[in-house]
């Protein structure tokens, strides 16, 4: 039941006041609003590990009278999360206004009231900060903790004097004594309780001021306030964006952008004082491309939220996708607006897009509306599914109703719901209302449905047969045989019928023979093709002539990829296919390229009697990144292009991981500059550098690079170094960086890349899923509230193709399971068993094509 059934909170009062060893707090909130439902003698709020006292409940009639109702006790309801004011009154519709004081615990989880650790100068210090989504606001004052329970909260709160406070809002009042500062706080909009946040400590702050005159704002600590340069012009930019494009001013007065040295997720968006890890804002010389253009989308995102989340609200989190995969779209719309020059819909297609049909692709994925029941299941929907098939699908609804319809819908939608909860039809309604097109029906299926079509195409004569069937990964999965259809837009100009909705059509082809066939044109269409071998014979003969374009050569690499991994064909088709592209140079399609390569190399040979193909890929490999190596060489080129500019790691990666003599003699050099002479090395090739250096080195290297790792402030380049850090063959380092990691050494927030990663380096995979089964409850102590935990079982699976460690995973994930990782396993299971399939099915002939090919070069 949703406690918002029984009580519509219209108003909050709320004090609180942190401890002066800031481990602890005291509040006291009055909560004024709605009884609803039926009479009962009880009422009913969340908390979580909070102490509550009700101080007073008093009904307002409708002439302002106000009754005092005696509470005749208070019942913590903790498996429920709830507080329970009980009263011997029946208790019926109408006003009141309810007084409670409270205490609660300030721990290190990064959720709720937090801390956060950083040093200044070399002196420890702490700041107090909140992460409240998705339903953490409880654990700081009692409330009614769902989306559509909305309401305005006025805060006000004590703390160390000296120290700044933060709020949604920016302050009306402030007042110092005995060595403690009140703050008290302008009244936010109407808005839900995981918006709220509040943040208190050392910061320093950089402003400047919108078209419209919103001061924008950014805050870091006080050595890394310089690196917020970049993310403050950006947030102007994308504030005038919204503001014209959405055609709603922004409601605030200010919008702040804070840099949090402890963070759980990404970023987040409560509104007006959007909070971030440090890697997602700031930007210093020595930050990486891909980093500053990632900062870039991520301030896009959580700006768009603003309106897209925050004024206009899921009504539940069933609905999570309409905030999360709407925003993760409309950063790339707002971004690209700025900086065309970025390409960035072409990495859309690879980043989001891509992602999502990979994931999409399991039995076990779920719906982009998806039934969440209990609290502890919203976490495991902020996944690929939510954020990037969620993105898919409003691109392909972009697509089909064209840029000005889309915006005029958008308008309207948010304009009609304003300071009000929706869910997806409401969205689908209001496209609908504006443009006449058939948005409902366009949509359902893709939403409410699990999993993608597969088309089949063949040629007969003048027609072409296209069927459609659910793409699954696992042949072995029934799900094959899942009736389902969607309507599929062909999106291949020259075909009489713009969408299928059948299990199989027939489709009149007009078009030029010499023209080969390619349908998903542009791929803004959420699903996967799979062309007869002499539809394919005409599409290779188009690419190696340059007549294809970049998206469409990318979507018939990785769909040819992926269906030869489920096994829908075999892998000679594949690999004939990427003999073709040997001329390519652009960065989507050596993306999927290198992507097949590493899957190729991990998953067809893994046992150790298939290291064969291994080592046949190398020379294959080194031959095929040749060309792009030597244009792009080790060195940016003035002008060159932002994507070659993102493409030279991922060659210069391809070479050095398939033993390139001259590329690694040249990282070995640049390399010990860096360490004996603190010589900068290019910020796009310092993972690369670090990691071969460290694949190729020792005990030496691991010393030096930990010890770059304590002294670097900015956590692009800490991050590169834990990809190098678990990058070592020798098992005792392998043994000291799990050692590193329980001795807290690293910050819980990076732990789970460092545990990932040691996962992917086959060296050092078994031996960190031991640790990880053993310590399995440190993990859930610790990190147990943290987003990844419940992608374990995934990041486990990805690297097994073998029998035996199947019945370990089985055993070991059965034993452990509850509800925030059943998914996951689920979808682990899945992926071993494909991975294995595949091997059995594949190995032999890839060995085979790759050998061939050493002959002929
Ligand atoms: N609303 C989310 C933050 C969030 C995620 C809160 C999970 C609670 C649980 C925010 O808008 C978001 O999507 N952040 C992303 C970064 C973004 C650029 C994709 C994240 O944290 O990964
Ligand atoms: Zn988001």
């Amino acid at each position: 039941m949703r406690l918002f059934a029984q009580f519509a909170p219209e108003h909050y009062d709320i004090e609180i006041n942190i401890s002066a060893d800031k481990r602890s707090f005291t509040g006291t909130t009055i909560i004024k609003g709605q009884r609803k439902g039926r009479p009962s003698r009880r009422l009913t709020f969340h908390q979580k590990g909070l102490s509550v006292k009700a101080m007073s409940l008093i009904h307002i009639d409708k002439k302002g009278q106000r009754t005092e109702v005696p509470v005749t006790r208070v019942v913590l309801q903790k498996s429920f999360d709830e507080v329970r004011l009980h009263t011997n009154e029946l208790l019926r519709g109408g006003t009141f206004e309810v007084t409670l004081h409270f205490s609660g615990p300030i721990t290190k989880n990064m959720d709720g009231v937090y801390p956060c650790f950083f040093k200044d100068n070399g002196v420890e210090k702490e700041l107090i900060a909140t992460q409240f989504e998705s339903h953490h606001a409880r654990e700081a004052f009692p409330c009614i903790d769902e989306p559509e329970a909305k309401a305005t909260f006025q805060l006000t709160l004590t703390h160390p004097e000296n120290e700044i406070a933060l709020s949604n809002t920016l302050p009306i009042k402030t007042a110092t004594n005995n060595k403690t500062t009140t703050t008290q706080f302008d009244r936010t909009p109407v808005m839900s309780t995981y918006l709220l946040a509040f943040i208190i400590g050392e910061l320093s702050m950089k402003e400047i001021t919108s078209k419209s005159g919103v001061s924008i704002r950014t805050f870091a600590t006080k050595n890394q306030i310089e690196h917020t340069a970049f993310a403050l012009e950006e947030a102007a930019k994308y504030m005038d964006f919204y503001e014209s494009y959405y055609d709603i001013p922004f409601p605030l007065k200010k919008c702040d952008f804070v840099a949090l040295p402890d963070f759980a997720s990404g970023a987040m968006e409560n509104w007006g004082l959007i909070t971030f890890r440090e890697q997602t804002l700031l930007v210093d010389p020595d930050t990486s491309l891909g980093t500053k253009q990632f900062v870039a989308l991520v301030i896009a995102h959580e700006l768009t939220h603003q309106w897209f989340g925050n004024l206009v609200t899921m009504r539940w989190w069933t609905d999570l996708w309409l905030n999360e995969g709407f925003a993760s779209w409309m950063e790339y719309l707002a971004v690209d607006s700025f900086h065309p020059e970025w390409h960035l819909w072409t990495q859309f297609a690879v980043n989001e897009q891509q992602l999502a049909l990979k994931m999409d692709a399991l039995e076990h994925t779920h719906p982009i509306e998806v039934e969440v029941k209990h609290p502890d299941e919203i976490r495991t929907i902020f996944d690929t599914i939510s954020y990037q098939k969620g993105a898919s699908a409003i691109h392909m609804l972009h697509d089909y109703l064209g840029n000005e319809g889309f915006k005029k819908g958008l308008r309207y939608y948010l304009k009609s719901h304003e300071y009000k909860n929706t869910d997806t039809v409401d969205l689908w309604q209001a496209l609908e209302d504006v443009t006449k097109k058939p948005v409902k029906e366009f949509m359902h299926a893709w939403t409410s449905q699990s999993g993608f079509p597969l088309l089949t195409v063949e040629k007969k004569d003048d027609h072409l047969k296209i069927t459609q069937t659910r793409f699954v990964a696992n042949p072995a999965s029934s799900s094959r045989k899942d009736p389902t259809l969607w309507p599929v837009p062909l999106l291949a100009p020259g075909l009489a019928h713009p969408t299928i909705h059948k299990k199989s059509t027939s489709v009149h082809h007009s078009h030029d023979r010499t023209i080969p066939i390619k349908l998903n044109r542009g791929q803004t269409g959420f699903y996967r093709v799979d062309y007869s071998h002499d539809i394919q014979t005409t599409q290779i003969e188009s690419i190696r002539q340059g007549e294809m374009d970049v998206l469409d050569r990318m979507g018939l690499l990785s769909d040819g990829f992926e269906i030869t991994k489920a096994g829908y064909q075999p892998i000679s088709e594949y690999l004939d296919l990427i003999d073709s592209f040997r001329a390519e140079d652009s960065l989507p399609v050596w993306e999927i390229l290198a992507g097949s390569f590493g899957s190729i190399r991990s998953v067809l040979s893994e046992s150790d009697n298939d290291n064969n193909l291994r080592d046949l890929m190398k020379p294959f490999i080194q031959n095929y990144v040749h060309l792009q190596l030597s244009r792009l060489g080790f060195q940016e080129r003035d002008n060159e292009s932002h994507l070659d500019t993102l493409l030279r790691p991922l060659i210069v990666s391809l070479a050095a991981l398939s033993d390139d003599e001259e590329t690694l003699a040249e990282i070995a050099l640049l390399y010990r500059k860096k360490i004996d002479h603190k010589a900068a090395i290019n910020p796009d090739l310092r993972a690369i550098v670090y990691a071969t250096a460290a694949r190729l080195g020792g005990k030496k290297e691991f010393d030096e690079l930990w010890s770059l790792y304590e002294q670097t402030q900015s956590s692009d380049e800490k991050l590169s170094i834990a990809a190098a850090m678990t990058s070592f063959v020798q098992p005792e380092l392998h043994t000291a960086v799990l050692n590193l990691l329980k001795a807290e050494k690293v910050k819980f927030q990076d732990v789970p890349y460092w545990i990932a990663y040691s996962l992917a380096n086959r060296h050092s995979k078994l031996e960190t899923w031991k640790w990880l089964q053993k310590n399995w409850l440190w993990m859930k102590k610790n990190m147990g509230t943290d987003l990844s935990f419940s992608r374990f079982p995934v990041y486990v699976a990805r690297t097994v193709a073998e029998d035996n460690l199947l019945d370990e995973y089985q055993t070991f994930f059965t034993a452990h399971m509850e509800p925030i990782i059943a998914r996951a396993y689920a979808q682990g299971l899945e992926i071993i068993q494909t991975n294995v399939s595949w091997r059995k099915r594949d190995a032999q002939a890839a060995a085979m094509w790759f050998s061939d090919q050493i002959a002929q070069d």
